[in-house]
């Protein structure tokens, strides 16, 4: 049995699902013009079913000038035609259910594009007015400072004027990002409404799904008070404790729970909730979110005590609050994990282990695109970064965005898009076809003939009750650097992350991310799962003693 029939059986399938994040711009270019789409994501529809993943979540798709690539949305229930039609999307979402696949859609409740229409008639409307009461619109003080200190992600101030000049019209506009994203005022239940509404849409449709963006931002402290420091924001928004994980912000997802509740079968929604384990778990308690991405271990480096002390605080996030953590080594705004590793060979080993250790542990996990052909960053030239963190803050996410490389000859970038084509919207680097799943295919040992073995086997153990979605998990490092997961009673979780080779824990070993030799170690960089021995009967322990 598939692992997506097995799952169809079982109430709460979601609780050990596998999504594989599609970044559709970078993932299969269908029309030839540079940036991918619709047409090549129903191409390759069988090569993300032949993963043994359980669903897609998709990155935004929706009409949007893609100032920060599709994260400034103009229209929530449409289709931008660089990506397609919707009935392209229907498709889509009738293949991808025929392949056993299900879909989540990305959902930016934050904020939206400058060019959304009920944005556009808040400026017109002018201040005072009902449309601005949409947003947060604020005077700034008389020496023409903003109205507070709070401090935008991709740098800078938060606030823009919406009239620069004008002696009528004083106000600034909040945004916690671009100043082409305007922050939503959740605290009019307009806001609210509208965002059932396009929920429902979605639903509606037969979309399973959703991912919510940066879900703990939604509610800023009531009258916008300064933060208490005017730093840069330094980690997200979490250094900003005015915008960030407001109490009331839970009642939005109590309201959205309902709402995907109420359709047959339940839709699930699972939320960017970028805090520490245990606020985070707020978000998942059972009238609330299904799941939350384990954000405190998306970043972590190749350090046992560091994943050992996140993983223990998840552990006690989860016993207090009911739900596993989602877990992800990777997305769109993240450094790919065989660079951040430390990049070269030992960086590839460690990722193809990290992964192999987060697919062996309960919860619901997330592979990004690329992750399963060991994907490094790539040093984009400066002339081509487009992302706009780089041109406000000096970062950029587009190293972790290049089209994917589908064949090892360059050809038609590296069959990322059809002959003829214009040139990919990143450019890809010479050593992209040596990286390509054309490549990997051909080679037994590749990660992504690992991946697909790994999910395999994942969904066996969960078949056989060996591997339970509500197994706890025990963290310990032992001195040679091994970082070790018991997970229930009956398996065992190893990673080598010292410079030695590490003596084998007993038990058989399932599955490892590279190769044993000689058998009793773990090579440096290399996981493990291991099915521990049975304990010793009564009369076992008798004679030991
Ligand atoms: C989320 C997205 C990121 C985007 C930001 C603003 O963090 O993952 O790509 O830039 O929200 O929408």
């Amino acid at each position: 049995m598939s692992g997506s029939a097995l799952h169809a059986q079982r109430d709460g399938w979601w609780q050990d699902a596998v999504i594989y994040q599609v970044y559709p711009r970078s993932f299969a270019d269908g029309d030839g013009d540079g940036v991918g789409d619709f047409a090549g994501l129903l191409d390759r529809l069988p090569y993300i079913a032949s993963l043994g993943v359980d669903g897609i979540w998709m990155t935004p798709f929706q009409p949007s000038p893609q100032v920060d690539q599709g994260y400034d949305v103009s229209d929530y229930c449409a289709v931008d035609p660089l990506f397609g039609t919707m009935d392209q999307f229907d498709q889509l979402l009738e293949s991808a259910h025929a392949l056993g696949l299900r879909i989540f859609l990305d959902v930016v409740p934050n904020h939206c594009s400058s060019e959304h229409p009920l944005f556009q008639a808040a400026v017109a409307a002018g201040p005072g007015s009902p449309e601005r009461a949409m947003f947060h619109f604020a005077a700034g003080s008389d020496d023409g400072a903003p109205p507070n200190n709070w401090q935008s992600v991709f740098g800078g101030t938060a606030w823009s004027r919406v009239n620069p000049g004008s002696e009528t019209d004083r106000e600034w506009y909040l945004h916690l990002f671009s100043p082409e994203q305007p922050d939503w005022n959740w605290r009019n239940p307009a806001v609210g409404n509208y965002f059932e509404g396009v929920l429902r849409f979605w639903f509606g449709k037969g979309v399973d799904g959703l991912r919510i963006d940066v879900a703990h931002a939604l509610f800023k402290a009531d009258g916008l008070p300064d933060a208490p420091t005017a730093d840069p924001v330094v980690d997200g928004l979490r250094s900003n404790p005015k915008v960030s994980d407001q109490e009331e912000v839970h009642e939005v997802y109590r309201r959205w729970r309902r709402v995907a509740d109420s359709y047959s079968p339940g839709r699930v929604l699972v939320g960017e909730v970028n805090l520490a384990p245990d606020r985070a778990a707020r978000y998942t308690r059972p009238d609330e979110m299904h799941q939350a991405f384990a954000f405190a271990f998306v970043k972590l480096g190749w350090d046992a005590a560091a994943w050992a002390a996140v993983g223990t605080e998840l552990e006690a996030a989860r016993k207090e609050h009911g739900a596993p953590p989602t877990w992800a080594l990777e997305n769109h705004d993240i450094s790919r994990s065989v660079t951040r590793f430390g990049g070269g060979d030992r960086g590839f080993l460690r990722a193809r282990a990290g992964l192999v250790a987060i697919l062996g542990l309960p919860g619901g996990a997330y592979i990004y695109q690329g992750q399963e052909l060991s994907l490094p960053d790539v040093d984009v030239p400066v002339h081509a970064r487009v992302d706009p963190m780089w041109a406000r803050g000096g970062v950029s996410r587009d190293g972790a965005r290049v089209p994917l490389p589908w064949t090892t000859a360059p050809e038609n970038a590296y069959g990322f898009s059809p002959p003829g084509a214009a040139e990919p919207w990143l450019p890809q680097p010479a050593f992209w076809g040596s990286r390509s799943v054309e490549a990997h295919r051909g080679d037994p040992h590749s990660t992504l003939h690992l991946v697909t073995g790994a999910l395999r086997l994942r969904t066996e153990l969960l078949a056989e009750g060996i591997f339970a979605p509500d197994d706890a998990c025990s963290w310990h490092v032992r001195e040679d650097g091994l970082l070790l997961c018991e997970r229930g009673d009956q398996i065992l979780l190893a990673v080598a992350m010292g410079d030695g080779p590490c003596p084998l824990p007993d038990g058989n070993v399932l599955l490892s991310s590279s190769p044993l030799t000689p058998e009793e170690f773990l090579p440096p960089d290399t996981a493990v799962w291991i099915r521990r021995r049975p304990p010793l009967s009564g009369l076992d322990f008798y004679d030991a003693e």
